[in-house]
């Protein structure tokens, strides 16, 4: 089995905030996740570098527009180290492996027939580079809106044609028999209906301004910025050399979006790839949207989240914890100081750090820093060790379906039987008493510890990594197939520090 999993390209227009950290954290996840599944894996993301709107923004800052594409790329590129996200290529819509890529898509389309020119007439907002139809638009005072919210303007241009209308029946088709090709299912609901109300052909040039791919043989065209941008999905997968080891192993993959752009990706790009002979993608998911303390995030409002910011107020693995436990993905999400505090404070220092703290800094004090695997469990541990096994499939279970927050719950509540488990044994009763059940007993709490641990790992990578040190273990040793069997015959502590310090609410 392999994962290819990609984040959209970024906009360059302006810097990185907390909703492009989060789609990229969420592919990040899913990407460690399979890896740990033993699969192999391909993790893209990238910046979107072309078309007006980006155009639009060099020209405000008076700046040569390669010159601003350069800088802008490289803040979204610097952020993904530091958002803990380990990728596998980042992708440049201005590089020259692009243009290649795209110009060969565009004459593979041509050449099967599937585009014509002719002219465009009609509503275009520069904001979502898309066009609209009038009835799509609403009237507020004497000017038309985007749904977004975003302004239109009125263009006339000669355009070429992509025959999206064709494929009409073909996608309904393709929709009906890949039922869960698009999550979640409102998601997929959505789009089936949009595609059932009809298809109208789809302009996929430009000729008003130059800030694009050229359309190969038409000086006077440029292509529309998103068939140029989906294609940096084949791009980084070396399309076109198709029998190529990437393209080969890694696609069709999978495309985690904004619900704002799913219609490209779920209309537009399956049918972009069917008319050019190549596999629709595996699976297209579609997350919501963040407020901030309830509250839309807009520039205008002056209330951006920035990454860097709120990351280093709270902590990394808090951050990434919180965007996905607190909110099922693909529900909109509230960011609020409150929320973050609650829910890092209950679940990572209490639930988890609290039990590692206790636990092991009693192993290291009273049991030699070792713990040995037990001559026989009794049937409090069975119990124990049987419910690891079911929480597990659980666990997989939602991490396949991309339910991230609900595998997290699972962990979470197995963690706290493990908490009620000690508290019922307490090991520290049995210091005087019965040295070797207490031995048993801290043996099971540890490494079922590590267990969850492992499952966390996608999630909260630079802690768990910490974590596994406090017992000399890598998470190189692990891999999900065997861990129901994880039961070393011996491991040394080293003494813990604090892992999860609290928030002060
Ligand atoms: N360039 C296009 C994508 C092309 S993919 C072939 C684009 N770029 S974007 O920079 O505007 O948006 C990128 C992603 O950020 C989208 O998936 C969008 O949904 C996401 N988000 C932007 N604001 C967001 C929030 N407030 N909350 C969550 N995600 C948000 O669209």
């Amino acid at each position: 089995m392999t994962f290819y999993v990609t984040t959209p390209i970024y906009y360059v227009n302006d810097v990185p905030h907390i909703g492009h950290a989060y789609t990229t954290i969420a592919c990040d996840i899913l990407s460690r996740f399979h890896k740990l599944k033993g699969e192999e894996t391909f993790f893209l993301t990238g910046t979107d570098e072309h078309g007006q709107k980006v155009e639009k923004a060099s020209n405000l800052k008076n700046q040569d527009t390669q010159n601003f594409v350069d800088e802008m790329s490289k803040s979204f590129r610097d952020l993904v180290p530091f958002l803990g996200c380990d990728i596998d290529d980042f992708i440049r819509t201005t590089e020259n492996r692009h243009k290649k890529a795209a110009q060969f898509l565009w004459n593979k389309l041509k050449n099967n027939n599937q585009i014509y020119l002719s002219n465009y007439e009609g509503w275009y907002s520069i904001r979502d580079e898309a066009f609209y139809l009038e009835n799509e638009l609403k009237k507020v005072n004497d000017s038309f809106i985007a749904p977004s919210g975003s302004p239109v303007e009125w263009v006339k241009e000669e355009s070429f044609f992509f025959k999206l209308s064709s494929w009409e029946d073909k996608l309904i088709k393709y929709y009906e028999k890949n039922q869960d090709s698009i999550l979640p299912k409102s998601r997929y609901n959505e789009v089936l209906s949009f595609i059932k109300g009809g298809l109208k052909d789809l302009s996929i040039s430009r000729t008003t301004f130059k800030w694009g791919i050229k359309v190969p043989e038409e000086d006077n065209h440029v292509m529309y910025v998103w068939i140029d941008a989906l294609c940096n999905y084949l791009t980084a997968i070396n399309y076109p050399d198709e029998d190529n080891h990437n393209f080969k192993t890694f696609w069709p993959g999978v495309h985690v979006v904004g619900k704002d752009i799913l219609r490209f990706h779920a209309v537009y790009w399956p049918a972009f790839l069917m008319a050019a002979d190549i596999q629709p993608p595996k699976k297209i998911f579609a997350h919501g949207w963040w407020t901030n303390e309830g509250q839309k995030i807009s520039k205008s409002l002056g209330n951006i989240i920035n990454p860097y910011d709120i990351i280093n107020q709270y902590g990394l693995d808090q951050i990434r914890f919180f965007l996905f436990r607190e909110v099922p993905f693909g529900n909109d999400g509230d960011f609020s100081k409150d929320a973050i505090a609650l829910r890092v404070n209950a679940d990572l220092s209490n639930n988890l750090g609290n039990l590692i703290q206790r636990i092991s800094s009693f192993i290291v004090k009273n049991s030699d820093s070792k713990v040995l695997k037990p001559k026989r469990f009794n049937q409090n541990d069975e119990k124990l060790l049987e419910l690891f096994k079911k929480n597990f499939d659980n666990y997989l279970n939602h991490m396949n379906l991309f339910q991230i927050d609900r595998a997290l719950k699972n962990i979470f509540e197995y963690l706290s039987e493990v908490n009620a488990y000690v508290d019922t044994e307490a090991p520290w009763s049995l210091k005087n008493s019965n040295q070797e059940r207490m031995k048993d007993v801290l043996y099971i709490v540890t490494i079922l510890t590590i267990r969850c641990s492992v499952l966390l790992f996608p999630i909260i990578p630079s802690s768990i990594k910490n974590i596994l040190k406090i017992y000399n273990l890598s998470i190189e040793n692990f891999n999900y197939e065997k861990i129901n069997n994880f039961f070393p015959d011996y491991l040394k502590l080293n003494k813990p520090s604090p892992i999860f310090p609290r928030i002060e609410l």
